[in-house]
C-alpha cells in the first residue's frame, strides 16, 4: 500500500533499523525496488528527483506507475513514494498529485528562508498526511546537477528546523553524493550524536548512501538515522550488467536485442542490490 513514510520511520527509529530510500528512473527500475522490498518483506521508500522525474514525463506519471503497479504487482509491503531534493513549487506539486512523503531541500537558501518555506510546506503536506523531510547544512558532491559543498550542519540550526514540525531532517554529517573519494574521512558521528540529541527524537536520514562502508551504516542507525538514501550503487550495478550482457554478445544472439531482454540484467541487478542494502539496513522482515 501506498502509505506516508512518517508512521515507517518511527517504527524504524524504534527498532533500531532503517529504511531504504531507492531512487527510481523508469519502469523497469521502479518495478526492481517494489520486488525487492516485496522478497524481503520490508517498508520501502520510492523517490523519484526532480529531474527523474522529469525524464519519466512528469510528477503524474511516477505517481500513476507506482501506485498502478503497487496493485498489479500485489505488492502488500509499505510504500511511500517521496520527492527528492525537491524545491519549494516541486513539493507543493508532489503534495497535490498523491506523493505520500516530500523532500523540501532548502539547504542552498539563506536559512531564515529555508525555515519559512518549510513551515509552508509542513503544513500544506500534513493537512493531506503528507510526511516532510528537510535538509539543513551541505550534503556533497553532485546530484543531478545540484552541487553541495559537504559543510557539516549546525545543530542550533538542526533544532530549529526541526521545530518547523517536519518529519525527518537530512543533515550534512560528512556524507557525499556519488562515491567517496579515497581520502574521505568518514561520517562525523560526533556531530550526528550532536544533531539527534536536539531534533526531538525525530528521524535522521543519511543521503549518499552508495558506497558507506556497513560498520559506518550500522553506527549511524544506532545514533538516530532511520532513512538512508541509495542512488549511485543501484546505477553501477545496472550499467555493469547491461555492458556486460552486451560485451557477452547475448545481444545478438536470437531475439536478445528485444528491450526486455536488454534490460533484464540490470533490472535483476538492481532488485539483487536492493535486497543486500534491506540486509544491510535491517528492515528485512519489518513490513
Ligand atoms: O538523495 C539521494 C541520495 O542522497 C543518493 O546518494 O547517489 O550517493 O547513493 P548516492
Ligand atoms: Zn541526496
Amino acid at each position: 500500500a501506498l502509505v506516508s513514510a512518517t508512521e515507517m520511520l518511527k517504527k524504524a527509529k524504534e527498532g533500531k533499523y532503517a529504511v531504504g530510500a531507492f531512487n527510481t528512473n523508469n519502469l523497469e527500475w521502479t518495478k526492481a525496488i517494489l520486488q525487492g522490498a516485496q522478497e524481503s518483506n520490508s517498508p520501502v521508500m520510492i523517490q523519484t528527483s526532480m529531474g527523474a522525474a522529469k525524464y519519466m514525463g512528469g510528477y503524474q506519471v511516477c505517481y500513476d506507475l507506482v501506485k498502478d503497479l503497487i496493485d498489479s504487482m500485489g505488492i502488500t509491503v509499505p510504500v511511500a513514494l517521496h520527492l527528492d531534493h525537491g524545491e519549494y513549487e516541486d513539493a507543493l506539486k508532489c503534495i497535490e498529485i498523491g506523493y505520500t512523503s516530500v523532500m523540501f531541500d532548502g539547504s542552498h537558501l539563506p536559512f531564515e528562508e529555508n525555515l519559512e518555506k518549510a513551515k509552508d510546506v509542513v503544513a500544506k503536506a500534513h493537512a493531506k498526511g503528507v510526511s516532510v523531510e528537510c535538509e539543513v547544512g551541505s550534503i556533497g558532491g553532485e546530484e543531478d546537477g545540484i552541487i553541495g559543498s559537504g559543510e557539516l550542519a549546525d545543530p542550533a540550526e538542526c533544532k530549529a528546523m526541526s521545530e518547523t514540525g517536519i518529519d525527518f531532517l537530512a543533515a550534512g554529517i560528512g556524507n557525499i553524493h556519488g562515491s567517496y573519494p579515497e581520502n574521505w574521512s568518514g561520517l562525523s558521528f560526533d556531530r550526528l550524536a550532536e544533531i539527534a540529541d536536539v531534533i526531538d527524537g525525530k528521524p535522521m536520514v543519511l543521503h549518499g548512501g552508495s558506497g558507506i562502508p556497513l560498520d559506518q551504516i550500522q553506527k549511524a542507525i544506532s545514533l538516530g538515522v532511520s532513512k538512508i538514501n541509495v542512488n549511485t550503487e543501484c546505477q553501477e550495478v545496472f550499467a555493469a550488467a547491461t555492458r556486460k550482457y552486451i560485451e557477452e554478445g547475448k545481444d545478438l544472439e536470437g531475439k536478445g536485442f528485444d528491450p526486455r531482454k536488454l534490460l533484464a540484467p540490470g533490472t535483476t541487478a538492481v532488485t539483487e542490490l536492493v535486497k543486500e542494502r534491506i540486509q544491510w539496513f535491517g528492515s528485512n522482515g519489518k513490513a
